[in-house]
C-alpha cells in the first residue's frame, strides 16, 4: 500500500472510495467536515440513507453508498467507531481493517480516508495504517482461482486526509512509517503461520529467518542436530527424536552501533516453533491436529518483531532464541515414561508427549538466560487450557516480576493486543511432582496453563521473565476487524511496543550523550501521550 497525507476537503480528494469514520451520535450535530461535505454534495442523501439503514456509528456498523457521480469518489463508506468516550486507537485499527476488506470486495484500489478528530494524534495515524495493511492481508496462494487473478492486482493507494487544523508533521510521518513496518512484519508472521506444515518445516522456518535477518541487517546463526547435541539440550532432543525433519536452532541478534550500548545486557525473545504438533505418541485426535501447523506462531511473532526492532535501533541489544522441530510419533520417538536431562541439568519424566512445547522452551530459556539478558519474554501456543480460560482473543500473561509483567501489559494495551495476567502460583506445584525425576512434564488437567508456566519458570532462574500463552489469539476462528480466519501475527505489536518503552526508559537513565535512537524513541513516545 502507498500512503500519503493530504489536507482540505475529503470529498474532493482523489480516490474511488471515500472512507469516513464516525463516532456514535456524531452523524448529525458534531459531524466531521468530511461527512458534512460529502452529504452536501449528495444533497443530504448520505445522512438520509444512514438514518434509513439504521446506521448509528456503533462500533461494528458500516454503510456503503454509491455517489452517482456527485463526489470525486464513486462510493462512500461510513465506518462506525462506537462511543467517543470509550475510544482507543484499537477501535480505529479494527475499523480501518473493515475498510480494507470492504475495498477488496468492491475491487477498489484507491482510498481516501478522512482521519477522525481524536486526541490520539500520531497514534491514530498509526492505527489507521496498521488496520488497513492488516485488513488487506489475504492468504490465498494455494487457491488456483486467486493465482490466476494475481497478475491483475494493483497496489492500493491511500490518501489520509488530515483533520482541519492538523498539519503534516515529522511525528505523523514517523507514525505512518512505523505503522507500515509493524503491519508488514505482522503479515509476514501470518504467512509463516498460515503456510501448511509440509511447506514450513523446521529447515524452511530457519531459512525464512535467515532471509529476513539478511534483509534487515541482523546477525543470524543457525544450528542443526549436532549443535543441539553439543549444547546438551536433552528436552529439545527428546521432542525432535520422532521426526524425520531435522531440527533447527536459531539465534538472531540485533546489536546497537554505539559500542557502549552494544555492551548493555540484551533483551531476550524466545518463541515456540513446533512446525507441526501431532502430539507425538500421546497422539492428538484429528480435530485437535488440523490446526497444529500454527504451533510455531510464537517464533513467527518473535522473528517479525525483530524486523521492526532492526529499524527502531534501540540502545541495547535484542536477541531472539528459537528451537524449531516437529512433534511426531515414530519408533524412535520419545515416549511416556522416558526421563530427559535438560540443558540446565534438571531431569524430567515424560508423562505426556503432547506437552512438548514446554520441553523445547525450557532448554531455549536456559540458553537465552546464559546470555545474561535484562529480561526474557517467551511467546508460545502452549496450552489448550489457556483458550478455555481466556478464549480466542485474549493472551494469557505470566511472570513473577511485577514490574516486567506490568511493562508488557502496558505495551500490549498501547499496541491494542488484549492480554490478561494469570498467576504462576506455587499452589499448583504438586501438579509437576515426579516420583522418579526432578519433575514431570504434565500433571493434572486443572490449571493446565499455570502448570505449564510453572514448568517454564524452572529454567529462567533470577532473570525477570514474562511468558505469553498465545494458543488462542494466534489463530483467529473467523474474520474480525483487521483479522482474517487463520494466523493473526499476535505478539508482534506488543513486542515492538515493549522495546520502544524500554528504549525510552533506558535512554532516560543515560543522562549524558544519549544515543540518537534513544532520542528518537523518546520523541515517538511523547506523541503517544499527546
Ligand atoms: N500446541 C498445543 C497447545 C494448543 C492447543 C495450541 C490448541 C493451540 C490450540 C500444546 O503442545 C499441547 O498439546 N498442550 C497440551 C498440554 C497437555 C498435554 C498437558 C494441551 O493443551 O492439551
Ligand atoms: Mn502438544
Ligand atoms: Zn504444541
Amino acid at each position: 500500500m502507498n500512503f500519503s497525507f493530504v489536507s482540505g476537503d475529503a470529498s474532493l480528494a482523489n480516490g474511488e472510495l471515500l472512507v469516513i469514520p464516525l463516532f456514535e451520535g456524531e452523524l448529525g450535530e458534531g459531524a466531521p467536515a468530511g461527512l458534512v461535505a460529502a452529504d452536501s454534495a449528495l444533497e443530504g442523501r448520505l445522512r438520509g440513507a444512514a438514518t434509513q439503514e439504521g446506521f448509528k456509528a456503533k462500533a461494528d456498523q458500516s454503510l456503503v453508498m454509491h455517489t452517482l457521480g456527485r463526489t470525486t469518489a464513486g462510493r462512500v463508506l461510513l465506518l462506525g467507531l462506537g462511543s467517543r468516550a470509550r475510544f482507543h486507537p484499537e477501535v480505529l485499527r479494527l475499523a480501518a481493517g473493515r475498510a480494507a476488506k470492504t475495498a477488496q470486495r468492491l475491487k477498489v484500489v484507491s482510498l481516501v480516508v478522512a482521519l477522525p478528530v481524536t486526541d490520539a494524534g500520531a497514534d491514530a495515524v498509526r492505527a489507521v495504517v496498521e488496520g488497513l495493511e492488516l485488513g488487506a492481508y489475504k492468504f490465498d496462494k494455494y487457491k488456483s482461482s486467486a493465482r490466476e487473478e494475481k497478475g491483475a492486482k494493483k497496489p492500493v493507494k491511500v490518501s489520509l486526509v488530515l483533520p482541519e487544523g492538523v498539519e503534516k508533521s515529522r511525528d505523523l510521518e514517523d507514525a505512518l512509517a512505523l505503522g507500515k513496518r509493524v503491519a508488514e512484519a505482522a503479515n509476514w508472521a501470518r504467512d509463516l503461520v498460515n503456510e501448511p506444515p509440509n511447506a514450513v518445516t523446521p529447515t524452511v522456518l530457519a531459512e525464512a529467518a535467515r532471509k529476513s535477518a539478511k534483509e534487515h541487517g541482523l546477525k543470524i546463526t543457525i544450528g542443526g542436530q549436532r549443535e543441539i547435541e553439543k549444547l546438551r539440550m536433552g528436552m529439545f532432543l527428546g521432542v525432535t527424536a520422532g521426526s524425520t525433519e531435522e531440527p533447527r536452532l536459531i539465534h538472531v541478534e540485533y546489536t546497537p552501533k554505539n559500542a557502549r550500548d552494544a555492551k548493555r545486557p540484551p533483551l531476550a525473545l524466545v518463541g515456540k516453533a513446533i512446525t507441526f504438533d501431532s502430539g507425538g505418541l500421546s497422539l492428538k485426535p484429528t480435530e485437535g491436529m488440523v490446526d497444529m501447523k500454527t504451533d510455531m506462531a510464537g517464533s513467527a511473532a518473535v522473528l517479525g518483531a525483530m524486523q521492526v526492532i532492526a529499524a527502531l535501533k534501540p540502545p541495547f541489544p535484542v536477541h531472539a532464541f528459537i528451537g524449531a522441530c516437529e512433534n511426531m510419533p515414530a519408533g524412535n520417538a520419545y515416549k511416556p515414561g522416558d526421563i530427559l536431562t535438560s540443558r540446565l541439568g534438571k531431569t524430567v519424566e515424560i508423562t505426556n508427549t503432547d506437552a512438548e512445547g514446554r520441553l523445547v522452551l525450557g532448554d531455549m530459556l536456559t540458553w537465552a538466560c546464559e546470555h545474561k539478558p535484562s529480561a526474557v519474554i517467551d511467546l508460545a501456543t502452549l496450552t489448550g487450557a489457556c483458550i478455555v480460560a481466556l478464549g480466542n482473543y485474549i493472551v494469557g500473561a505470566f511472570g513473577d516480576d511485577d514490574d516486567t509483567v506490568n511493562q508488557v501489559l502496558q505495551s500490549a494495551r498501547t499496541a491494542g493486543e488484549e492480554m490478561w495476567r494469570l498467576p504462576v502460583s506455587e499452589l499448583q506445584k504438586d501438579a509437576l511432582r515426579s516420583e522418579v525425576a526432578d519433575m514431570k512434564n504434565s500433571g493434572e488437567r486443572w490449571g493446565g496453563s499455570i502448570n505449564a508456566a510453572l514448568f517454564l519458570k524452572e529454567f529462567v532462574g533470577d532473570t525477570p521473565w514474562v511468558h505469553l500463552d498465545i494458543a488462542g489469539p494466534s489463530n483467529s476462528p473467523k474474520e474480525r476487524g483487521y483479522l482474517s480466519k487463520g494466523g493473526t501475527g499476535v505478539g508482534v505489536r506488543t513486542l515492538v511496543e515493549w522495546v520502544r518503552l524500554r528504549a525510552q526508559t533506558q535512554g532516560d537513565e543515560v543522562a549524558e550523550a544519549p544515543a540518537k535512537p534513544a532520542r528518537q524513541a523518546r520523541g515517538a513516545k511523547k506523541s503517544t501521550r499527546g
